[in-house]
């Protein structure tokens, strides 16, 4: 059984609300928060503020996605803003160790979201404490690219890692993923699926988001 996440990144943003609680009325059960601050990527997003007043209405399991230079110093702001899972960038951590350390002190989730260019080998030796590792099936900082196909071996790679070691870790997948790629990724061993313009550009929410699970349905 899949997760879906949709990506806030391509609501719009004056709509923000309205438009999040049309993927909490659909089923969606995590909601995809990317945050960008034109360092890390080269486009700027939201800060905990916003997240801190979509809380307030908004059940869905909030994912952060920090997509930001020095992430740990963002991390307790972003729990205090009610997030529930938190994933940081492995390019961006000097010492990912302690920042996964960092976030699990506050009880919630974490995870580490690795660029197409980095291997899982990188995170090999912190993955017995993570919750979920994130492949980007794009290059991080914008919504609407193009899936890269060459992604779908690292899916399986980092599966086989995680069954071979006994290990319970989710495998997120975004960037470019839609009704008709989606079962491709699943098959591969993703789990929780982002999908940002493929949801929130639809006319019809409702019937794409029961698209995404039937067509992920093996
Ligand atoms: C890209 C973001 C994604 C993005 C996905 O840097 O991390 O979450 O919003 O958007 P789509 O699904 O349109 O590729
Ligand atoms: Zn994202």
């Amino acid at each position: 059984m899949i997760k879906l996440a949709p990506s806030i990144l391509s609501a719009d943003f004056a709509r923000l609300l309205e438009d999040v609680k049309k993927v909490e009325s659909a089923g969606c059960e995590y909601l995809h928060i990317d945050v960008m601050d034109g360092h890390f990527v080269p486009n700027i997003t939201l800060g905990p503020g916003i997240v801190k007043s979509l809380r307030k209405d908004v059940n869905m399991v909030f994912d952060a996605h920090l997509m930001i230079e020095n992430p740990n110093n963002y991390i307790k702001d972003f729990v205090d803003a009610g997030c529930d899972i938190i994933v940081v960038h492995q390019e961006a951590c000097k010492h990912l160790h302690r920042t996964i350390q960092n976030i699990k002190s506050y009880g919630i989730k974490a995870g580490v979201s690795l660029n197409p260019a980095t291997p899982i080998e990188t995170i090999k030796h912190v993955i017995q404490d993570l919750d979920m590792v994130l492949i980007m099936t794009v290059n991080p900082g914008f919504g609407g690219q193009s899936f890269i196909e060459s992604m779908i071996p690292k899916i399986k790679e980092l599966k086989e890692f995680i069954d071979k070691n006994d290990l319970t870790v989710d495998i997120q997948v975004d960037g470019g993923i839609k009704p008709d790629n989606v079962a491709e990724v699943v098959k591969a061993g993703a789990n929780v699926i982002v999908a940002g313009s493929a949801i929130f550009n639809s006319d019809d929410i409702p019937t794409t988001v029961e698209l995404f699970r039937n067509n992920s349905n093996l």
